[in-house]
């Protein structure tokens, strides 16, 4: 009888100990889940601030309805299963696969970014956009109450801006990675692009980064420059020579990361290599940015930035006058070089630069 008793005290006690555990125990694991960002320790500061941010108050900012109907899960859009399928199509075409193929090498694992809390991969495609979504990605680590409040030079701080890349990660860890989380990029028109990477780095160069000037443009000069009497900075017809140019790796090698932004999508995110799950297009990015945050199974937490109206749209007539004085025997070599890029992303040879 008495053993019973100490039986029954006993099962009491044990009871009464899980739930002041289980009181304790959800805390701990989302404070782990939450704050514990591999290899990058948080700032106090940064922490204590994640801290005070109440729940409801997040989601304010991400809630804001966007009045569009999402489509199912279920059933993706045309559109989506069209581009991957033209993706795997290419990819598998023997013709091309000098110009769609690379090695999964360091270079490409430093452009890709992770989010652990919600298993996702973001290649950088520089000049598409980019800055946007890794304020999403930074945001959704939730120190910050809103992306508009994300200072911007934080935003380019690699090293502090808790979004680690692929690369800081063990091989088996990669691989893991690679195998089960969500993964995206987008691209635009690859000559639109080069425009974009001439302008904002040789001409405006807005963030005041002097080596594109100083040290990049004189060396493309040197090399490539036809008009030995002309002296102004960097033209477009010296940048577009040296893109097309299929012996320009040395100089590639000179200039570091720095080819980020005009390198082909081939050779910074390994598409045919690495099995992406969506592939968005800036050109249509209103519609392809919330796919991708449904897809990524967060737009319940955060909406992509307001996009201009306009912006995103390709410009022919932009183009088209960048490219009239050029020679056709440069624009074909430069196309020759981005051929892989406009094949597996189904933008058309721009023949009208042609004829
Ligand atoms: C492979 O690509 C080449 C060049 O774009 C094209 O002419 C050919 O039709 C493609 N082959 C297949 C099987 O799609
Ligand atoms: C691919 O590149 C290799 C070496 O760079 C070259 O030998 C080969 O002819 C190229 N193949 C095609 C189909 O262009
Ligand atoms: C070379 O550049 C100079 C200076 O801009 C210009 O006056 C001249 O017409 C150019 N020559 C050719 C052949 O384009
Ligand atoms: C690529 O991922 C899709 C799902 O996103 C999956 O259905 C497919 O089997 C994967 N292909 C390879 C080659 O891993
Ligand atoms: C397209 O580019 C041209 C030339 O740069 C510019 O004048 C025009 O405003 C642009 N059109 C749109 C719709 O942005």
């Amino acid at each position: 009888m008495r053993n019973q008793w100490l039986m029954l005290a006993a099962c009491f006690w044990v009871l009464f100990m899980l739930m002041v555990a289980s009181k304790f125990i959800p805390l701990t694991f989302r404070d782990k889940d939450s704050y514990s960002i591999k290899s990058r320790p948080m700032t106090w500061s940064a922490v204590a601030q994640a801290r005070k941010l109440p729940v409801a108050e997040a989601n304010v900012e991400t809630l804001k309805p966007t009045g569009k109907v999402l489509e199912d899960t279920a059933h993706k859009p045309q559109i989506q299963i069209d581009r991957m399928e033209l993706l795997r199509n290419v990819c598998r075409n023997a013709s091309l696969s000098n110009l769609t193929h690379t090695t999964v090498s360091k270079f490409v694992l430093d452009r890709i970014f992770v989010s652990d809390k919600h298993k996702i991969l973001f290649c950088q495609t520089p000049k598409v956009g980019n800055t946007q979504w890794k304020k999403v990605l930074i945001f959704l680590n939730g120190h910050f109450p809103s992306i508009n409040k994300i200072p911007e030079h934080l935003v380019h701080d690699n090293e502090k801006n808790g979004i680690p890349r692929l690369s800081s990660f063990s091989k088996p860890e990669i691989q893991e990675r690679l195998n089960s989380y969500f993964k995206f990029l987008i691209v635009r028109d690859p000559f639109e692009r080069l425009i974009s990477a001439f302008k904002d780095k040789f001409i405006i160069n807005p963030r005041f980064e002097p080596w594109y000037k100083h040290d990049i443009a004189p060396a493309i000069i040197r090399k490539y420059r036809k008009n030995h009497t002309e002296t102004r900075g960097l033209q477009f017809e010296d940048f577009v020579r040296y893109l097309g140019d299929p012996h320009r790796r040395q100089l590639d090698l000179q200039f570091g990361e720095h080819i980020i932004h005009w390198v082909s999508y081939v050779e910074l995110c390994a598409p045919c290599e690495i099995n992406y799950s969506v592939v968005g297009h800036h050109e249509t990015l209103e519609a392809d940015a919330l796919y991708i945050l449904k897809e990524a199974g967060i737009d319940h937490l955060v909406s992509y930035p307001t996009i201009p109206p306009g912006i995103t749209l390709y410009n022919r007539t932009k183009v088209q006058s960048y490219f009239s004085s050029i020679s056709k025997r440069d624009i074909r070599r430069l196309y020759a070089r981005f051929k892989g890029d406009f094949k597996l992303f189904g933008y058309q040879e721009p023949d009208f630069l042609l004829n």
